[in-house]
């Protein structure tokens, strides 16, 4: 870590504590380095060195008694002197408070202002991000939802920080139903090869087709040989396949369109090839194990459950194009870093795929890192899975509708002063439609189940996008109301230097430098609820501090008559740090609203 430039406030207090620790206690194999946030009261300063009782617990271990106290106070003795700290303190059972400096924080502020918002260092890798992949035919529906918004929020994050992102759809185009969907699809439009046929809801396409599958013997024949056929790649057979799998596309992409979502598609089908290769590989190298008839693979251990390599009647599954996937990205790819985003209930089929992986040797994991982010399932208000009245899985469009609507509606109630132009308002109502939906999701921790709820997402109090979407719109309006333009600000930002003197503006200056910390804790954990507090924060500390600090001063008859420079160019890094989150949540600000 020596030659890593240390620039968030964490780093460089681990960094100082942990050698003053290392100096202190030199016989300390391993000293625990324990930095937190202090929490609320500010007489227990802005963070906490917490070292000193594990380290007299070792003691305590090996024989030697020393008072934790004691251990704090051998720690501040060696504590370097660095411009980030202002003063120590001792407290009570040996916790060091840690006070910071207000010239660091200017300088930290004063850079963002003059160089941007410049992410934290970190070793750059080449990531690859599987996310979305919903399934052809059947409809996209909220767990897809959850994984898109999730995995375009990853893939921005890590974009920021610097890595090279590749962002992957595995669709589910290879599978059993294209048996199904063909023999239909011969019926219903035999002149198919002729008229591409107008399937405008492929999921009622679907599901005539599921329920003649179900219920009579001679169609599900049919759909078999189908199957057979088009994995033999007979052209008319591979023509209908396009076609059902087009419509399908057109339908996802209106979905990532209006939710602005960047993705590669290269679902299941894209590894045909490679997965005859590599079940071939799989069976000569002996990794392959008869079970009923199908072919199973197993990790170096041979607990949980296998995976399923070739079915009885020879076809692939799911886990084969997984098998596949893999060895592609890691070999012809060359990523050193993969994330997939599904369901939690994925978790096992991941852990076994990756554990067979490295057993085939496709997957080294001192090399290679790879993650399964497992979110809960979407309820409904009625805490029962997200469906619609009739109990049909909600449609995403509809959803998004619905969105839309009741963002109007709301812009309406909060808006009956201020007249909107029709494009402010048609900007302004999907930001705050397509921005709650992703807020809502993006806010829980995402391991737990959440409830979709309309009525909450769209709360003007409390944690919402709704609330953060005009808190920034505020706060973007001060500079404006003391007629400073963009271009004054600039300026400004090159010749005035915040000041720091008042508790507010130093309590929210303190938050904004957080900034990177938090950015790497979130990257550390795939987590992104604790941006989401993290923004929260920002809002609430620039509602105190604006609270009780003039940064416009009106007389009586309102009539600007002074503006603190200072505190406009507090209020400008806060908007910038604020937009950086939005950006990373897939959030898009609107300057009126
Ligand atoms: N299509 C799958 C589903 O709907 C998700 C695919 C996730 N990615 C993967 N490589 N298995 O559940």
């Amino acid at each position: 870590r020596n030659n890593k430039t240390m620039d968030t406030v964490q780093e460089i207090l681990i960094d100082v504590f942990g050698k003053a620790i290392a100096d202190a206690f030199p016989d300390l194999p391993d000293p625990p380095i324990v930095i937190a946030l202090s929490g609320n009261n500010p007489k227990f300063g802005d963070y906490q060195c917490n070292s000193a009782l594990p380290i007299a617990n070792s003691y305590k271990q090996s024989g030697t008694k020393i008072s934790p106290p004691e251990i704090a106070k051998k720690i501040v003795a060696k504590v370097a002197s660095t411009e980030l700290i202002e003063k120590l303190d001792i407290a009570g059972p040996g916790f060091i408070n840690i006070f910071l400096n207000r010239s660091y924080g200017i300088k930290k502020l004063t850079a963002i202002l003059r160089n941007g918002l410049l992410p934290p260092s970190c070793t750059k890798k080449r990531v690859l991000v599987d996310f979305s992949s919903p399934n052809v035919a059947k409809e996209m529906h909220v767990g897809h939802l959850r994984s898109t918004i999730i995995g375009e929020s990853i893939c921005r994050l890590l974009e920021y920080l610097g890595h090279d992102v590749i962002r992957i759809n595995h669709v589910g185009d290879w599978g059993t139903q294209f048996g199904m969907l063909i023999a239909h699809l011969q019926d219903k439009f035999p002149n198919y090869l002729q008229n591409p046929p107008p399937i405008g809801d492929l999921q009622a396409f679907y599901k005539e087709s599921k329920t003649r599958f179900d219920e009579d013997p001679e169609f599900k024949k049919r759909a078999y040989i189908c199957v057979v056929k088009l994995q033999a790649h007979e052209p008319e057979y591979l023509e209908g396949w396009k076609l059902i799998c087009d419509v399908s596309r057109k339908e996802f992409q209106k979905v990532y369109d209006r939710l602005d979502i960047k993705i590669i598609e290269r679902g299941e089908s894209f590894y045909q090839k490679m997965m005859e290769s590599v079940v071939k590989e799989l069976q000569e190298k002996g990794f392959l194990e008869e079970d009923e008839g199908r072919k199973i693979m197993w990790g170096k251990k041979r607990v949980g459950i296998p995976l399923t390599i070739v079915k009885s009647d020879g076809g692939f599954t799911y886990d084969t194009s997984d098998i596949a996937a893999i060895k592609h990205r890691l070999e012809v790819d060359k990523v050193e870093w993969i994330i997939y985003i599904t369901d939690a209930g994925q978790a096992t089929h991941f852990e076994i795929l990756w554990k067979c992986a490295e057993h085939v040797g496709i997957l080294n994991r001192k090399i290679h890192r790879v993650d399964h982010i497992g979110f809960g399932v979407v309820l409904g208000e009625d805490k029962k899975k997200f469906k619609t009245r009739s109990g049909d899985t909600v449609r995403l469009c509809d959803l998004l509708d619905e969105g839309l609507k009741r963002a109007l509606d709301k812009l309406k109630e909060k808006n009956r002063h201020q007249v909107l132009s029709p494009e402010e308002l048609k900007k302004a109502q999907e930001s705050i439609a397509y921005g709650c939906i992703k807020y809502a999701d993006l806010s829980h921790n995402l391991n737990n189940e959440y409830v979709f709820s309309f009525d909450k997402m769209l709360e003007d109090k409390g944690n919402t996008a709704v609330y953060l979407l005009y808190a920034y719109t505020r706060i973007c309006s001060i500079a404006r109301t003391a007629n400073y333009t963009p271009k004054k600000i600039k300026e400004l930002s090159k010749t005035v230097t915040i000041t720091l003197d008042h508790d507010k503006e130093w309590k929210l200056g303190k938050v904004l430098i957080r900034f990177p910390d938090v950015l790497l804790k979130i990257t550390k954990e795939l987590l992104l609820h604790p941006l989401c507090e993290y923004v929260y924060e920002i809002a609430t500390t620039f509602t105190e501090f604006y609270d009780s600090c003039y940064c416009i001063e009106k007389d009586a008859s309102g009539d600007i008559i002074k503006v603190n420079d200072s505190r406009i160019l507090l209020t400008e890094v806060t908007a910038i740090v604020m937009a950086k989150c939005f950006d990373i949540l897939g959030l898009k600000p609107v300057s009126k609203m």
